[in-house]
């Protein structure tokens, strides 16, 4: 059924906190309130004073209240993919002695087992995605509620995290008085949100370029596979500029949105502007060159940490090519830096959304998308983990009290699995009379196997 309802996204960024209020209306989402604070308490992407970050949050959901004239009390939160780790897991419940219409509990028990590991106390459990429910041994089912069974197993993704950086974002949530319904990790929101079907399907990779952080995906099978941060950002390029020209913070920034550009060879050689040099009277002419070749210099460092990550993997050539966004993005030049020096097909995404089409709000929009996506199953899992008691809307399969749990006293029953295929050598050759599409597909599955 289609989706409706109020969905709220809450982006806590190093450079602006930013809100997005939407109502969703049988599946059609409406943008109906906007806030974009500037933002205080986080450095890199983490929180580094919980009381100013407070302030950041009230001030960005008070405005996007104002918008939308409604009181903002429940939001989807999103979380950097900083020391990130994903792995696989499977649990196996008895349904009962006899067969039984498997229900709500089931499912929620079944994701309890799969769950069971020893997290260090140092991590935190963030998220469980569900992928395949197997029901007496009958694989590839995507809700089991209603099917008869004895033996239920479900095989899944899990998110962990440290748990500083959850704690904080938390802690700064709930004191600005708001009930978080689901934290997000944003590059798997935005990977969802962002990506046409056949990118997410073949491999694509992301780069979201924040202000204190650039943050480097790759989707493939329609799942997260890779995420690595580095804590360089668009921030650093106005810093550069600050440095170099020997301007203010607040003029160097100025300076790069009015007169920037990430391709030198696009910037003009003739064209000056003036800029106000501390201890000086008189502003000095810049030309459009070398505020370009300021630029670039720093950007081409952050594309080749990216670049460095990506080639450890082996997952430089994907199908997809590269898809960029965030506030970073959105220096002209971008993408035929990101062409020349990844060599690979790059794209810009930029939000198509009426008063939001500026990458800045690529990843709150998909905050909220990714809210309104989640299914039933997804949120019974969801509640297992959080120990929340979740009744679905439409499930009519008569839930009983779920038991609440916490994640750290669980066992070690199931060990890591890396995602990144370090021993990828095979050549895959199109075998003769095979499709583009499946020689890709079968190409890039090998290497997340
Ligand atoms: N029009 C523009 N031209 C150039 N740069 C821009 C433009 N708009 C925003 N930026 C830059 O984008 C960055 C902010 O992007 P964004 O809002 O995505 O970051 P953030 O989410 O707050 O931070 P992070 O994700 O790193 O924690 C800043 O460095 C800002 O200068
Ligand atoms: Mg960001």
């Amino acid at each position: 059924m289609a989706k409706t309802g109020l969905y709220t996204g809450l982006d806590i960024g190093t450079t602006s906190i930013k809100v997005v209020v939407a109502e969703y209306i049988e599946g059609q989402m409406n943008v109906i309130g906007v806030g974009n604070s500037k933002s205080e308490g986080l450095d890199r992407g983490i929180i580094v004073d919980i009381e100013k970050t407070v302030g950041s949050i009230r001030r960005a959901i008070s405005q996007a209240e104002e918008k939308a004239g409604i009181k903002i009390t429940n939001v989807s939160v999103g979380l950097p993919a900083t020391s990130l780790q994903m792995e696989r897991c499977s649990g196996m419940i008895a349904v009962g002695a006899t067969s039984k219409e498997i229900n709500d509990e089931d499912v929620f028990n079944v994701a309890m087992a799969a769950m069971v590991r020893s997290t260090p106390p140092e991590r935190k459990i963030i998220s469980v995605l569900p992928q395949n429910f197997t029901v007496d041994g009958f694989e590839g089912i995507k809700d089991p509620r209603g099917m008869i069974g004895v033996r239920l197993e479900m095989s899944g993704i899990l998110f962990t995290g440290p748990k500083t950086i959850v704690h904080n974002i938390q802690k700064a949530v709930e004191k600005a008085d708001l009930h978080i319904d689901r934290l997000v990790i944003t590059p798997l929101s935005l990977g969802s949100a962002i990506l046409e079907d056949g990118e997410k399907e073949f491999g694509t990779i992301l780069i979201d370029l924040g202000g204190g952080q650039t943050t480097t995906s790759v989707m493939h099978n329609r799942e997260l596979k890779f995420s690595a941060v580095s804590s360089e950002g668009g921030d650093n390029v106005t810093r550069d500029i600050s440095v170099v020209l020997n301007t203010s913070h607040s003029s160097a920034e100025a300076l790069k949105i009015n007169y920037g550009n990430a391709y030198p060879e696009h910037a003009s050689g003739t064209e000056e502007f003036p800029v106000d040099v501390i201890g000086q009277e008189e502003p000095v002419k810049v030309t459009e060159k070398y505020l370009a070749e300021i630029i670039e210099a720093r950007l081409v460092e952050i594309f080749n940490q990216a670049k460095d990550v990506l080639s450890e993997i082996n997952v430089l050539n994907v199908p997809g090519g590269i898809v960029l966004t965030g506030g970073a993005a959105s220096i002209p030049g971008m993408v035929e830096l990101a062409q020349a020096v990844f060599e690979v097909n790059v794209r810009l995404h930029v939000p198509s959304h009426m008063g939001l089409r500026n990458p800045v709000f690529s990843s709150v929009i998909s905050l909220v998308e990714y809210a309104a996506s989640l299914t039933e199953i997804n949120c019974l899992v969801e509640s297992a983990r959080t120990g929340d008691h979740f009744v679905p809307i439409n499930s009519g399969y008569g839930v009983k009290p779920c038991s609440i749990s916490t994640n750290e006293s669980f066992e070690q029953t199931i060990h890591q699995e890396e995602y990144a295929g370090d021993d990828y050598e095979e050549e895959y050759v199109r075998e003769k009379g095979e499709g583009i599409v499946q020689w890709a597909k079968k190409k890039w599955s090998k290497i997340f196997d």
